[in-house]
């Protein structure tokens, strides 16, 4: 045989396997960095050549040393989490000037490597919660090198200038230096997957800075960037300074251009170093009323709060996204916050949650929408609880309600990632008001309730008043993938769930054709265990309060 003959044989044979691995997209695998793609509004991460789905918790804020991480590891192990967001401080890598300590990030990695977690760096540099508690010693004090914001009155502010020059060439060096050390350890293996540059920017009870230089620079005319993303919310000047186009509204506009100007300069150095994605998390403000008000102490301004996300797209190139830290509990309002922050511009990752019980059912939702990542706050076993804001435990009963979640996302979670990009998913999380909901697929439609018991219909019940036990609390939680045209994975807890015609089959009648319980494995191959019929379907598909998963196909009959 001659050597051409063998090699198309060769080829013949491989060439399945091939389509096979592009098609997985493993044939990418190799030495490809973490980055985020966009597919008609939807979005992915992608590690290694393939989407994932970011099943994280963030630690508290004073574990960023090694002592304190075997807690850590522990808390994330029995979250089901399979990526840790970890704080890195600026006072602790460059605690004198110019003389660099990487030793926590090495070990960090290392550790995440043994534990077989991701990791997403949350860089504590000029601004943590809007203040300067980060920053080292020969920063913080030197406040004619590194000054800080005045006010109105002609006082100094607590929080840093954005318009500090030294501040940035500082904080920017060393979040180079940060990354350079990143890139040397992790380029081949990627432990980590994404970098958030400083925390909850903005700043409380100041609306911007009115110090020399930032009073000139409000003057000026509004940059053209800006002017052609964010509109003014009430008539103004089509150009001109802030106060002549965004009127009331121009110092948090001005104030949130200073902010993702500077974020911008920092994050583009870091990148051009090592191009992993990078984001800003945001301290909210109140999504109601819409549309917003003018800026009135009620919350940070300047900070990448929804009504400001076109200021931040606009100076800052290189922040893939802002995601909102959730701290409001009431169901109306979390699904408002995310809807705002998921935009076809916008991937919605949600990098801080409460870490309390009733946060646990949001993780449906947001991974319904199409979250790339979700990260409840404090999932550590440090002797600290952060309630009223989270959980009151400490241990594994704060971390369970997450876990739970995660445990069933995790052997699926690539799959899932691969269908939220291609925008097959849907997300409802029970609301306080308990009320039934309903989604629109394509071409079907699911009515999702709560409270129910698992038989029978609630007007066969003696007492109107007697719900299933357990559900006390709003914990009922569901995501939908359609992964055909009458198909669908449903996973969750504690709901009912009906599914019935709509659009083109809007009153055909339909019945259950399949209800499969099962699992996916990690190579996204579907394990079933049980088929559901007669009791276990005659009453909608009751999920109960254990995670379940289940592989639903709806067919139609003629009349
Ligand atoms: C939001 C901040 O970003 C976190 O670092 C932390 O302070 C929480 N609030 C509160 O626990």
């Amino acid at each position: 045989m001659t050597s051409n003959r063998i090699s198309r044989r060769v080829s013949r044979r491989l060439a399945p396997l091939v389509l096979a691995l592009a098609a997985s997209g493993m044939a990418a695998a190799s030495g490809e960095l973490p980055r985020i793609v966009a597919k008609n509004g939807r979005h992915a991460l992608l590690v290694d050549g393939q989407p994932f789905l970011m099943l994280a918790g963030q630690a508290h804020n004073s574990s960023n040393y090694p002592g304190a991480l075997p807690k850590v590891w522990a808390a994330l192990k029995d979250a089901q989490a399979n990526t840790l967001e970890m704080p890195v401080a600026w006072e602790q890598i460059e605690p004198q000037e110019g003389k660099f300590d990487f030793s926590f990030i090495d070990t960090l990695v290392r550790q995440a490597r043994e534990n077989r977690m991701r990791l997403v760096i949350v860089w504590f540099g000029t601004w943590k919660n809007t203040g300067p508690g980060y920053l080292p010693e020969w920063v913080k004090f030197d406040n004619k090198r590194f000054p800080r914001m005045i006010d109105k009155d002609g006082k100094t502010s607590y929080s840093h200038t954005p318009f500090g020059e030294a501040t940035l060439a500082a904080d920017r060096k060393a979040f180079v230096a940060m990354m350079e050390h990143i890139r040397k350890i992790d380029a081949k293996q990627r432990t980590v997957l994404m970098v958030q540059v400083e925390n909850e920017v903005g700043t409380y009870g100041v609306a911007r800075d009115f110090g020399p230089k930032a009073q000139a620079a409000f003057e000026q005319p509004v940059p053209a960037a800006v002017l052609a993303r964010q509109k003014a919310p009430v008539p103004g000047a089509a150009q001109g300074n802030w106060r002549q186009v965004y009127g009331d509204y121009a110092d948090q506009y001005f104030h949130s251009w200073a902010i993702a100007s500077y974020i911008e300069e920092i994050a583009k150095a870091g990148r051009a170093v090592y191009d992993l994605p990078m984001f800003v998390n945001n301290a909210l403000r109140d999504p109601f009323p819409q549309p917003a008000a003018p800026w009135n102490s009620n919350f940070a301004s300047g900070g990448p709060t929804y009504d400001v996300l076109d200021i931040y797209k606009a100076a800052a190139p290189h922040i893939d996204f802002a995601g909102p830290d959730i701290y409001m509990p009431e169901s109306h309002k979390v699904t408002a916050i995310l809807q705002q922050f998921q935009r076809p511009d916008n991937p919605l990752m949600v990098p801080e949650m409460g870490n309390a019980a009733g946060y646990a059912r949001y993780v449906y939702q947001a991974f319904g929408m199409g979250a790339i990542g979700v990260a409840p706050f404090g999932i550590d076993y440090a002797n600290y609880s952060n309630y009223p804001l989270g959980s009151k435990f400490t241990d594994r009963r704060m971390v369970e309600p997450f876990g739970k979640v995660f445990g069933v996302f995790a052997p699926m979670q690539r799959q899932w990632a691969q269908w939220a990009l291609e925008g097959r998913t849907y997300g409802v999380a029970e609301g306080d008001d308990r009320a039934a909901q309903t989604v629109e697929m394509k071409g079907w439609k699911a009515t999702v309730s709560f409270r129910e018991f698992q038989f029978g219909e609630r007007q066969y019940l003696k007492d109107k008043n007697e719900y299933q036990s357990g559900t006390e609390a709003p914990n009922g939680g569901l995501a939908i993938a359609q992964v055909g045209d009458n198909e669908f994975v449903l996973v969750g807890q504690q709901v009912r769930v009906k599914i019935s015609g709509a659009g083109p089959n809007e009153g055909k009648p339909s019945m259950w054709a399949r209800v499969e319980e099962g699992r996916f494995d990690t190579g996204g191959k579907w394990v079933m265990e049980r088929n559901w019929n007669g009791d276990q379907t005659d009453y909608g598909l009751n999920l109960p309060a254990q995670p379940t998963v289940l592989k639903v196909r709806l067919g139609i009959y003629e009349h």
